[in-house]
């Protein structure tokens, strides 16, 4: 191994440039070439890729997005585009690929592995949604972000004593809703993964406006239904007026939290190691403290469900 690449690919993640640093340094240190490929897959089929030196990383661990830039291509879903991207990377004469996305980026990062080339993956993706890892890059950050808006929302809804409907992001998945519920002390969290139960979550209303309560934070994922709908149904069972903020790229802006630059670090180094070591085919993840690796298809193909234990202690603490 002489020289290695790294890219990011699908929606940004704060952190991503901690772990570009942390990949670009160690390579540096164990005296591989460094490549940086721009807006992810896309730019590997361009070939848009420069190389990379200390300098070029300096100053950005606590900035939020990719300095690499990032993009979802759909060429790379095929053969041709899959072609193309390893033409590109063998006339620079690149050994091994670091890929630091979320699970569609690790699909493709399986399908260059196919092909004959070494690439090891990075989980970043605000969603925490990759099975295998506890924490993925970015997840943290967003749901600190979630839990100061929640923080400033309660002061209007105690104010003006309302019903405030948080809508979070996630795609199909509820971790950010439930972690950021259960930090923001909301009083219902809808999730994806559980149907909801109207009935219940307006009984718990009820039941806190019988105990003198006048304002409610419920956060819903947006995987669940836009926090419009989900107020229209609320209200027509209550009978009260509610207001709703749908946080949407927020969530995936600013500077990553401690945890997220630690962990971050300490994958991107691993990701290198990973690959002088001759491995492919693997995600680097967290459990625990202990970093952990597991394969493209395990990682892909197993579902990551939330912490049903942290859900429903959320009912009980705020019954
Ligand atoms: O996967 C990260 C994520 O922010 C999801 O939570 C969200 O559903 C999606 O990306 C939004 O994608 P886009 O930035 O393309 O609108």
């Amino acid at each position: 191994m002489r020289k290695v690449a790294l890219l990011t690919s699908g929606g940004d993640a704060p952190g991503m440039n901690a772990a570009i640093r942390a990949v670009v340094r160690t390579a540096i240190y164990h005296n591989l070439e460094v490549y940086g490929v721009m807006r992810g897959y896309a730019g590997l089929i361009e070939g848009v890729m420069h190389k990379m030196d200390l300098g070029s990383v300096a100053d950005i661990i606590q900035r939020g997005g990719t300095i690499l830039h990032t993009a979802r291509s759909q060429e790379f879903m095929t053969l041709e585009g899959r072609q193309k991207a390893l033409d590109n990377l063998k006339n620079l004469g690149i050994d091994g690929l670091v890929v630091i996305g979320g699970d569609g980026s690790f699909r493709g990062a399986s399908e260059l592995h196919k092909l004959g080339f070494s690439v090891i993956g990075i989980p970043g993706t605000i969603d925490n949604d990759i099975h295998g890892t506890e924490f993925s890059i970015g997840f943290d950050t967003a749901i600190n972000t979630v839990v100061d808006a929640i923080n400033r929302i309660r002061d209007t809804a105690t104010s003006h004593e309302r019903i405030f409907l948080v809508e979070v992001m996630g795609r199909s998945s509820g971790w950010i809703a439930l972690e950021s519920g259960l930090a923001g002390g909301a009083e219902s969290i809808l999730v994806p993964e559980i149907e909801p139960d109207y009935n219940e979550i307006v009984d718990r209303l009820k039941r806190g406006m019988g105990r003198g309560k006048r304002h409610s934070i419920i956060i819903v994922a947006e995987g669940v239904d836009s926090a419009y709908n989900v107020s229209k149904e609320i209200e027509k069972r209550i009978g009260l007026d509610t207001r709703v903020t749908v946080l949407g790229h927020i969530q995936r802006g600013g500077s990553p939290t401690a945890l997220d630059r630690v962990i971050a670090s300490r994958m991107g180094a691993l990701a290198v190691e990973l690959l002088l070591q001759g491995k492919s085919n693997l995600m680097t993840g967290i459990v625990g403290t202990e970093l952990i690796t597991l394969s493209f298809d395990e990682a892909v193909n197993k579902k990551k469900t939330i912490d049903i234990n942290a859900y429903n202690l959320a009912g009980i603490l705020s019954i």
